[in-house]
């Protein structure tokens, strides 16, 4: 099939290129030109494991293009697939001007049927406000579709090409038939393709966004009260997570969820909610518990200290929102290096990945290190942010001596509490007793 994708974020880069990779014909636009020209040139503007991979193969095959020309990519594809930024409007709901915008011009351009394919992350109604922003200029037949994804950075490749489920919205049975021939390949293994309405459709995303969220501040609210009691949160989340109506995934407690989409997908379903006088209770107390969640173990560091980090170093390991991915956004590391900058400490750094971004934010104000030993050398304690495998196996011994003591903040649980205390560190977790 001949594929164009809209928007070239990391949604949208990672379809177009999982789409080539079965075969279709994808040209993607950006109005980004330098974007492109990087593009064309085979570099990968994000970090995604085995994208790069994918995308050499396919530009080499000649069946991955990309252009900054909006015209060129409506007259290729025979699908249009709007993969756009829906940012936080300023009041917490989406802001569709990028769809909006696009769907004009779709409006003005087209002139032969097409199917376009809504996958932003959108609010209920938006397919229908996409179809009538398009019509009101447009000369030929087309459908819009609601389809949703669920892509988790770190494992996008793996989740496009193997996907769970497949949700479609959308009332033309010519767009399903469509939709449904493009996406067969991907679910040989018998995963569904759930065809419905657009404003299920589009709510399923919110839906299970929000789901996870509050699943995952749940476990966050347990394991504080955890601490408090005398439990430990670990073994009430395997206690847990062994009955299958609860299920073992997402329970694991840390120093909030970030990231481009829980923290943004939250606001807004509540937002919407509000907007038609509907309150939605859970989801306000979510965004409230999971923003002092990301500076939970601030107080600890501090009362550590008897209340003084003036001068006192605090070596960081972890920056990224989660594994897997060079993505700061809304990532707890940086609600930590405020609070401790703000408390006049001095913050060393290390992260895989995302360095750069955080250096970018911060300049000269915090230091960064070659490797997660090297940040601690001198440093009073560390503090963990990110769960990084390359953190779950240190060398106690090496950052026994790098340490002026030995005491580890871990916003992640990465080690037995029982083996620390061996070690003879000073550690505090979440949910876990000392
Ligand atoms: C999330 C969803 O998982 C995807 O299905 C969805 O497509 C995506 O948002 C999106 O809307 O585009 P993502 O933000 O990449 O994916 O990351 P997750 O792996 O879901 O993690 C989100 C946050 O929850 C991270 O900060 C992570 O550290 C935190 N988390 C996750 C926990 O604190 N505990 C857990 O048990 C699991």
């Amino acid at each position: 099939m001949k594929i164009a994708v809209i928007g070239t974020g990391y949604v949208g880069l990672v379809t177009g290129t999982c789409l080539a990779e079965n075969g279709n014909e994808v040209l993607c636009v950006d109005i980004d030109k330098n974007k492109v020209d990087q593009m064309k040139a085979g570099v990968v503007p994000i970090y995604e494991p085995h994208l790069d991979v994918l995308f050499d193969r396919n530009i080499e095959a000649g069946r991955l293009n990309f252009t900054t020309d909006l015209k060129e990519g409506l007259d290729f594809g025979e699908v249009i697939f709007l993969a756009l930024p829906t940012p936080d409007g300023g009041d917490g709901s989406a802001d569709l001007k990028y769809v909006l915008g696009v769907a004009k011009e779709i409006g003005e351009y087209i002139t032969s049927y097409k199917v376009i394919v809504d996958k932003s992350t959108v609010p209920v109604g938006t397919a229908d406000l996409v179809h009538s922003t398009i019509a009101k200029d447009c000369k030929t037949n087309f459908d819009v579709v609601s389809n949703p994804e669920f892509l988790r950075e770190g494992f996008a490749v793996d989740d496009f090409l193997k996907p769970e489920r497949i949700v479609i919205g959308s009332s033309s049975e010519r767009a399903n038939e469509v939709m449904q021939r493009l996406y067969q390949p991907f679910v040989r293994s018998g995963n569904p393709i759930i065809i419905m309405d657009e404003k299920s459709a589009e709510l399923t995303k919110y839906a299970s966004n929000s789901f996870l969220a509050t699943k995952i501040t749940f476990m966050n609210e347990i394991a504080n009260y955890c601490q408090k009691v005398g439990a430990d949160v670990d073994k009430v989340r395997i206690g847990m997570g062994t009955d299958s109506r609860i299920g073992k995934r997402f329970l694991f407690p840390g120093i909030g969820y970030g990231g481009s989409c829980f923290p943004k997908d939250v606001k807004a379903l509540h937002k919407s909610g509000k907007d038609i006088n509907y309150d939605f209770k859970i989801l306000e107390a979510v965004v409230d518990v999971n923003e002092k969640q990301k500076t939970i173990l601030y107080p600890e560091i501090s009362s550590f200290f008897d209340g003084d980090l003036k001068g006192k170093t605090i070596s960081i390991w972890g920056l990224a929102f989660k594994p897997e991915t060079d993505d700061i956004r809304e990532a707890p590391a940086l609600y930590m290096i405020d609070k401790l900058l703000e408390a006049g400490a001095k913050v060393k750094a290390f992260d895989p990945e995302a360095m750069e971004n955080v250096e970018q934010k911060y300049g000269d104000k915090i230091g960064f290190g070659k490797d997660m030993y090297e940040v601690t050398e001198g440093a009073d304690a560390l503090l963990i942010c990110t769960e990084w495998s390359i953190f779950r196996t240190p060398d106690y011994k090496r950052l026994k001596s790098n340490l002026k003591q030995p005491v580890i903040f871990d916003g992640r649980n990465l080690y037995p509490t029982v083996e620390l205390a061996k070690e003879g560190v000073h550690y505090i977790s979440i949910g876990r007793q000392k």
